[in-house]
Protein backbone atom coordinates (compact mmCIF):
# COMPACT_ATOMS: atom_id res chain seq x y z
CA UNK A 1 0.00 0.00 0.00
CA UNK A 2 1.05 3.40 -0.64
CA UNK A 3 2.05 5.96 2.50
CA UNK A 4 0.75 9.41 1.17
CA UNK A 5 2.39 11.57 4.30
CA UNK A 6 2.43 15.02 5.44
CA UNK A 7 4.65 16.91 7.27
CA UNK A 8 3.54 20.38 8.68
CA UNK A 9 7.52 21.43 9.55
CA UNK A 10 7.09 24.59 12.46
CA UNK A 11 3.35 25.13 10.81
CA UNK A 12 -0.02 25.41 12.83
CA UNK A 13 -1.68 26.00 15.66
CA UNK A 14 -4.84 24.56 17.63
CA UNK A 15 -6.96 26.92 14.62
CA UNK A 16 -5.37 24.22 12.00
CA UNK A 17 -7.15 21.37 13.44
CA UNK A 18 -9.95 22.29 11.30
CA UNK A 19 -7.66 21.66 8.37
CA UNK A 20 -7.69 17.69 9.50
CA UNK A 21 -11.52 17.92 10.47
CA UNK A 22 -12.22 19.21 6.67
CA UNK A 23 -9.58 16.26 5.74
CA UNK A 24 -11.34 13.90 7.83
CA UNK A 25 -14.91 14.48 6.33
CA UNK A 26 -13.15 14.85 2.88
CA UNK A 27 -12.28 11.17 3.17
CA UNK A 28 -15.59 9.64 4.33
CA UNK A 29 -16.59 7.16 2.21
CA UNK A 30 -13.73 6.89 0.31
CA UNK A 31 -12.45 3.35 -0.72
CA UNK A 32 -8.67 2.60 -2.57
CA UNK A 33 -7.30 4.73 -0.17
CA UNK A 34 -3.17 4.68 0.44
CA UNK A 35 -1.83 4.95 3.64
CA UNK A 36 -2.43 8.17 5.02
CA UNK A 37 -0.07 9.78 7.60
CA UNK A 38 0.11 13.62 9.02
CA UNK A 39 3.03 14.87 11.02
CA UNK A 40 2.15 17.48 12.69
CA UNK A 41 4.04 20.02 15.38
CA UNK A 42 4.30 18.14 18.43
CA UNK A 43 2.57 20.30 20.12
CA UNK A 44 -1.20 18.98 18.21
CA UNK A 45 -0.09 15.64 18.74
CA UNK A 46 -2.44 14.84 21.25
CA UNK A 47 -5.19 17.37 20.12
CA UNK A 48 -5.42 15.84 16.66
CA UNK A 49 -6.15 12.25 18.21
CA UNK A 50 -9.50 12.62 19.03
CA UNK A 51 -10.10 14.42 15.52
CA UNK A 52 -8.80 11.29 13.78
CA UNK A 53 -10.47 8.72 15.63
CA UNK A 54 -12.55 6.16 13.43
CA UNK A 55 -10.43 8.02 10.46
CA UNK A 56 -7.91 6.30 8.32
CA UNK A 57 -5.51 9.08 8.67
CA UNK A 58 -2.29 8.35 11.64
CA UNK A 59 -0.08 10.42 13.48
CA UNK A 60 3.75 10.80 13.29
CA UNK A 61 6.60 13.20 14.47
CA UNK A 62 8.90 14.97 12.70
CA UNK A 63 12.06 14.18 14.70
CA UNK A 64 13.05 12.57 18.09
CA UNK A 65 16.19 12.73 20.12
CA UNK A 66 17.94 9.63 20.40
CA UNK A 67 17.93 8.72 24.19
CA UNK A 68 14.63 7.59 25.78
CA UNK A 69 14.23 10.43 28.60
CA UNK A 70 16.57 12.75 30.50
CA UNK A 71 18.36 16.46 30.50
CA UNK A 72 18.33 17.74 27.13
CA UNK A 73 16.24 20.79 26.88
CA UNK A 74 13.64 21.35 24.13
CA UNK A 75 13.86 17.98 22.88
CA UNK A 76 11.32 15.03 22.06
CA UNK A 77 11.95 11.32 22.94
CA UNK A 78 10.36 8.64 20.12
CA UNK A 79 8.73 7.21 23.61
CA UNK A 80 6.73 11.00 24.17
CA UNK A 81 5.73 10.98 20.68
CA UNK A 82 4.30 8.01 21.27
CA UNK A 83 2.44 8.94 24.03
CA UNK A 84 1.09 11.32 22.54
CA UNK A 85 -0.33 9.04 19.89
CA UNK A 86 1.93 9.06 16.93
CA UNK A 87 2.79 5.54 15.13
CA UNK A 88 5.92 6.99 12.92
CA UNK A 89 8.63 9.38 13.11
CA UNK A 90 10.13 11.40 10.16
CA UNK A 91 14.10 11.37 11.07
CA UNK A 92 16.68 12.98 9.13
CA UNK A 93 15.39 15.39 7.38
CA UNK A 94 17.34 17.59 5.22
CA UNK A 95 16.20 20.52 7.50
CA UNK A 96 17.25 18.93 10.73
CA UNK A 97 20.64 18.05 9.06
CA UNK A 98 21.13 21.14 8.41
CA UNK A 99 19.59 23.45 11.17
CA UNK A 100 20.29 20.82 14.19
CA UNK A 101 23.72 19.57 11.98
CA UNK A 102 22.24 16.36 12.26
CA UNK A 103 24.72 13.57 10.78
CA UNK A 104 23.82 9.78 9.48
CA UNK A 105 24.80 8.59 12.73
CA UNK A 106 22.70 10.62 14.86
CA UNK A 107 20.10 9.43 12.23
CA UNK A 108 20.44 6.06 12.84
CA UNK A 109 20.48 6.42 16.67
CA UNK A 110 16.77 8.08 16.53
CA UNK A 111 15.68 5.67 14.13
CA UNK A 112 16.90 3.02 16.43
CA UNK A 113 15.06 4.76 19.55
CA UNK A 114 12.32 5.30 17.24
CA UNK A 115 12.00 1.26 17.02
CA UNK A 116 12.52 0.43 20.95
CA UNK A 117 9.69 3.10 21.22
CA UNK A 118 7.54 1.01 19.17
CA UNK A 119 7.24 4.09 16.01
CA UNK A 120 8.51 3.20 12.47
CA UNK A 121 11.08 5.45 10.78
CA UNK A 122 10.30 7.53 7.81
CA UNK A 123 14.37 7.55 7.33
CA UNK A 124 14.76 10.50 5.27
CA UNK A 125 17.80 11.17 2.23
CA UNK A 126 18.66 13.35 -0.71
CA UNK A 127 21.35 15.47 -2.22
CA UNK A 128 21.67 19.12 -2.19
CA UNK A 129 21.88 21.43 -5.37
CA UNK A 130 26.12 21.75 -5.38
CA UNK A 131 25.98 17.94 -4.91
CA UNK A 132 23.97 17.38 -7.61
CA UNK A 133 25.89 19.97 -9.97
CA UNK A 134 29.08 18.41 -8.97
CA UNK A 135 27.72 14.77 -10.17
CA UNK A 136 27.33 13.48 -6.78
CA UNK A 137 23.99 12.64 -6.28
CA UNK A 138 24.71 8.59 -6.16
CA UNK A 139 27.42 8.63 -3.97
CA UNK A 140 25.97 11.02 -1.39
CA UNK A 141 22.33 8.76 -1.19
CA UNK A 142 24.69 5.66 -1.03
CA UNK A 143 26.71 7.10 1.72
CA UNK A 144 23.73 8.28 3.61
CA UNK A 145 21.78 4.51 3.26
CA UNK A 146 24.62 3.23 4.81
CA UNK A 147 25.01 5.22 7.67
CA UNK A 148 21.39 6.57 8.46
CA UNK A 149 19.65 3.09 9.66
CA UNK A 150 20.59 -0.14 10.94
CA UNK A 151 19.30 -3.10 9.69
CA UNK A 152 17.75 -4.02 13.76
CA UNK A 153 15.93 -0.73 13.41
CA UNK A 154 13.47 -1.55 10.70
CA UNK A 155 10.10 -2.29 11.07
CA UNK A 156 7.48 -3.64 8.07
CA UNK A 157 6.45 0.03 7.61
CA UNK A 158 9.62 1.52 8.14
CA UNK A 159 9.81 3.94 5.14
CA UNK A 160 12.65 5.48 3.31
CA UNK A 161 12.12 9.26 1.62
CA UNK A 162 14.20 10.68 -1.23
CA UNK A 163 13.69 14.34 -0.83
CA UNK A 164 16.59 16.39 -3.01
CA UNK A 165 17.42 19.32 -1.13
CA UNK A 166 16.88 21.72 -4.15
CA UNK A 167 13.52 20.33 -4.67
CA UNK A 168 12.24 21.09 -1.12
CA UNK A 169 10.12 23.94 -0.73
CA UNK A 170 11.13 25.34 -4.70
CA UNK A 171 8.13 24.54 -6.72
CA UNK A 172 10.93 22.75 -8.87
CA UNK A 173 10.24 19.05 -9.14
CA UNK A 174 12.44 16.45 -10.06
CA UNK A 175 11.60 14.53 -13.55
CA UNK A 176 9.91 11.71 -13.67
CA UNK A 177 12.83 10.52 -15.22
CA UNK A 178 15.23 11.27 -12.62
CA UNK A 179 12.53 9.82 -9.87
CA UNK A 180 12.53 6.81 -11.61
CA UNK A 181 16.05 6.23 -12.07
CA UNK A 182 17.12 7.81 -8.46
CA UNK A 183 14.78 5.28 -6.82
CA UNK A 184 16.35 2.06 -9.22
CA UNK A 185 19.49 3.24 -7.66
CA UNK A 186 18.70 3.81 -3.77
CA UNK A 187 16.06 0.63 -4.25
CA UNK A 188 19.55 -1.36 -5.56
CA UNK A 189 21.85 0.45 -2.31
CA UNK A 190 18.72 -1.14 0.00
CA UNK A 191 18.28 -4.25 -1.06
CA UNK A 192 22.32 -4.50 -0.81
CA UNK A 193 22.54 -3.33 2.68
CA UNK A 194 19.56 -4.87 4.44
CA UNK A 195 18.43 -8.22 2.28
CA UNK A 196 14.73 -9.01 1.72
CA UNK A 197 13.83 -5.85 4.27
CA UNK A 198 15.74 -3.60 1.67
CA UNK A 199 13.01 -5.08 -1.18
CA UNK A 200 9.72 -4.47 0.39
CA UNK A 201 10.83 -1.07 2.82
CA UNK A 202 8.57 1.36 1.24
CA UNK A 203 10.39 4.47 -0.92
CA UNK A 204 9.05 7.78 -1.16
CA UNK A 205 9.50 10.73 -3.07
CA UNK A 206 9.37 14.48 -1.78
CA UNK A 207 9.63 17.65 -2.87
CA UNK A 208 7.20 20.19 -4.29
CA UNK A 209 4.79 17.61 -4.59
CA UNK A 210 1.23 19.14 -5.05
CA UNK A 211 -1.90 18.39 -6.66
CA UNK A 212 -1.11 19.05 -10.49
CA UNK A 213 2.02 16.37 -10.29
CA UNK A 214 1.16 14.09 -7.33
CA UNK A 215 -0.60 11.53 -9.37
CA UNK A 216 1.88 10.94 -11.96
CA UNK A 217 4.72 10.58 -9.73
CA UNK A 218 2.34 8.27 -7.28
CA UNK A 219 1.92 6.19 -11.03
CA UNK A 220 6.03 5.18 -11.30
CA UNK A 221 6.12 2.03 -9.98
CA UNK A 222 9.46 2.69 -8.28
CA UNK A 223 7.17 5.20 -6.00
CA UNK A 224 5.45 3.90 -2.97
CA UNK A 225 4.67 6.79 -1.87
CA UNK A 226 5.09 10.82 -1.20
CA UNK A 227 5.91 12.68 1.60
CA UNK A 228 4.59 16.15 1.13
CA UNK A 229 5.35 19.68 2.79
CA UNK A 230 3.68 22.63 1.76
CA UNK A 231 0.65 21.22 0.02
CA UNK A 232 -0.24 18.94 3.10
CA UNK A 233 -1.19 22.38 5.27
CA UNK A 234 -4.53 22.61 3.35
CA UNK A 235 -6.99 20.03 3.77
CA UNK A 236 -8.42 20.31 -0.36
CA UNK A 237 -5.03 20.21 -1.80
CA UNK A 238 -3.83 16.98 0.84
CA UNK A 239 -6.67 15.57 -0.37
CA UNK A 240 -6.25 15.75 -4.26
CA UNK A 241 -2.94 14.36 -3.37
CA UNK A 242 -4.21 11.32 -1.89
CA UNK A 243 -6.64 11.22 -4.65
CA UNK A 244 -3.85 10.61 -6.81
CA UNK A 245 -2.31 7.81 -5.36
CA UNK A 246 -2.67 4.05 -6.35
CA UNK A 247 -4.49 3.08 -3.21
P1 LIG B 1 7.62 20.70 0.14
O1 LIG B 1 6.53 19.74 -0.28
O2 LIG B 1 7.08 21.95 0.76
O3 LIG B 1 8.59 20.94 -0.97
O4 LIG B 1 8.45 19.99 1.31
C1 LIG B 1 8.94 18.70 1.11
C2 LIG B 1 9.44 18.18 2.39
O5 LIG B 1 10.49 18.60 2.87
C3 LIG B 1 8.63 17.17 3.08
O6 LIG B 1 9.32 16.61 4.14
Amino acid sequence: MQLVTGNWKMNGLKSSLKEIESLVSGLRGRTRLPEILVCPPATLLQSLGPVIQGSPIKLGGQACHAKESGAHTGDISADMLKDAGASYVIVGHSERRTDHKETSSDVAAQAAAARRAGLSAIVCIGESEAQKNEGGTEQILAQQIQASVTADSLTPETAFAYEPIWAIGTGKTASLNDIDRTHSFIRARLEERFGLPGKTVRLLYGGSVKPSNAREILNLTSVDGVLVGGASLKADEFLAIIEGSRG
